[in-house]
């Protein structure tokens, strides 16, 4: 039977660890740091997903500012919430949850979110960062996926990995990450032959596609560490259920190491989120 790794214990320990370091910093620059989170629309796991993170960073002692905006929100409303967002001085994080309406652009949203406040790291700027190796906020579902390999791995130094799925909010900027600590990195995709054979090869997998237990057992070297990103929605015997990418139940008696869903990379998605405000307060109170 595989080892869990715990992503809500971890993300636990790294909220008490925030809120420490809040404190410091509230009695540095009398300030705590600001998180602004903006939510367009009623999309049921957007809302969701907002009220976790707010609940969250006042876990951890910061300040976080919700606006709630009607769907039918227009692009000029909301360009001039980002603005005055980018200009505020307690304001140190900026989130728009994702996705938007279908009126809304989102690049035109990512690109105006000031570079300093991109907690997302969705800025064409830190993306560029991110790959050139330079990346100071980098996105925080990937960075969770990394946090929580560091728990079974000592060292990255040459493992196979394969991400499933190319996504510029996961696949991309966790492929980045991979290859930083010296991953061989293979990502595949929809348009990928034998997406099966190539995860049998794979030292560590990260799936992330969105489609519900895609991974199957089948598709698992023996003792590989597999996380799973996905959180889907699904229907069974009648009850409502989240399950992941992948096939908990068959792959956990194959893999070596695996995160379960939920309780895995949710809850550490939120941690970096609030590890980047952090990080963007220092950033910006010592500029
Ligand atoms: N929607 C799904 N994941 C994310 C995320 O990490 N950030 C934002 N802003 N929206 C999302």
């Amino acid at each position: 039977m595989a080892q869990l790794i715990d992503g809500k214990q971890l993300s636990d320990a790294v909220v008490a660890s925030l809120a420490e370091e809040t404190s410091q910093f509230a009695a540095e620059f009398g300030l705590l740091p600001g998180l602004a989170v903006v939510l367009v629309g009623e999309d049921p796991a957007s809302q969701v997903y907002v009220r976790n993170k707010v609940r969250q960073a006042t876990a951890a002692g910061m300040r976080s500012i919700e606006h709630r905006l009607p769907k039918e929100t227009t692009q000029q409303a909301l360009n001039s919430l980002i603005e005055t967002l980018n200009q505020d001085p307690e304001v140190h994080g900026i989130l728009v949850q994702l996705p938007l309406p279908a009126h809304l652009s989102e690049p035109d949203i990512i690109q105006l979110i000031a570079v300093e406040k991109d907690v997302d790291g969705f800025h064409p700027l830190n993306v560029g960062a991110l790959a050139s190796g330079n990346g100071e906020l980098i996105p925080c579902t990937p960075l969770g996926c990394m946090l929580m390999l560091q728990q079974v791995h000592d060292d990255l130094s040459g493992q196979h990995a394969v991400v499933i799925g190319r996504s510029n909010i996961v696949g991309k900027p966790m492929a980045q990450l991979l290859l930083q600590a010296n991953c061989t990195v293979t990502v595949v995709h929809s348009r990928t032959r034998n997406i099966e054979a190539i995860c049998r090869e794979a030292d560590i997998v990260i799936a992330a596609v969105g489609r519900p237990e895609m991974v199957k057992s089948s598709w698992i070297k023996p003792g590989a560490t597999v996380i799973d990103v996905g959180i889907n929605a699904i229907e069974r015997e009648g009850k409502r259920k989240l399950v992941g990418d992948v096939d908990y139940q068959s792959v956990s008696d194959i893999a070596g190491s695996i995160s379960p869903v939920p309780g895995g990379v949710g809850p550490m998605t939120i941690a970096c989120l609030l590890k980047n405000t952090m990080k963007a307060a220092l950033l910006q109170q010592t500029a």
